[in-house]
């Protein structure tokens, strides 16, 4: 980083846009393999989230990989880049109020840790979306389980390239016990109980 660089201290802070929202910005990161279910789930909290009128954005991970990542592919290392970008624009989105979620893969556990520990206190809400392989394998949407098999796509989490389970999620979803519905009501419920709503960001 150069040294040149100097911080600029603003006069409107990240708690007066967080009071003028009226809501406590957040991170619900939601991470599993893919085809768990973490883009349904996030879409369902984000919709019902938008209903209670608070302000969200979902950062979704084929979308961010169409531009802000569309450099990267999915070696060990562009996926740790990849995240800590997303990592970095979720640390902005927070700055500005909002309560990010964010449906990536992220499948090392110190990606994750490196994203919770570039954000305040508190902020960061880990979610495992859990469904096994078998389950996701076959529910298989964007066929990509399918092309690994066939040789087609190298390094597809959960054949040959590993996802580290969390292991210390704040919250676990189980796709495979719950519909997407009860999903969304899970999460909806553990907010309710941790979140002081009106906290701004300490
Ligand atoms: N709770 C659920 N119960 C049953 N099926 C589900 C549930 N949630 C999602 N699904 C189905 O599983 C499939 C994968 O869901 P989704 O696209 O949300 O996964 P993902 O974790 O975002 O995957 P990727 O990492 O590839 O983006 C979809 O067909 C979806 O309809
Ligand atoms: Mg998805």
């Amino acid at each position: 980083m150069s040294s040149n660089l100097t911080w600029h201290q603003h006069t409107v802070d990240a708690a007066s846009r967080a009071e003028a929202l009226g809501q406590k910005p957040l991170v619900l990161w939601f991470t599993g393999l893919s085809g768990a279910g973490k883009s349904t789930l996030a879409n369902g909290v984000e919709q019902a989230l938008a209903q209670r009128g608070k302000h969200a954005f979902l950062l979704d991970g084929d979308n961010v990989r169409h531009g802000l990542c569309s450099d990267l592919g999915f070696s060990d290392s562009d996926r740790t880049e990849n995240l800590r970008r997303v990592g970095e624009v979720a640390k902005l989105m927070v700055d500005a109020g909002l309560i990010v979620l964010a449906a990536f893969v992220s499948p090392f556990a110190a990606d994750r840790q490196l994203i919770r520990e570039r954000l305040p206190q508190g902020v960061f809400v880990e979610i495992y979306v859990e469904a096994d392989l078998a389950t996701c394998e076959s529910r298989d949407p964007k066929g990509l389980y399918a092309k690994a098999r066939r040789g087609e796509i190298a390094q597809m989490t959960g054949l040959d390239s590993p996802f580290e389970v969390p292991q210390s999620a704040d919250l676990v979803v189980n796709t495979q016990q719950l519909s997407p519905e009860q999903a969304v009501a899970k999460v909806l419920a553990w907010l309710d109980d941790k979140v002081e709503w009106h906290a701004g960001i300490d």
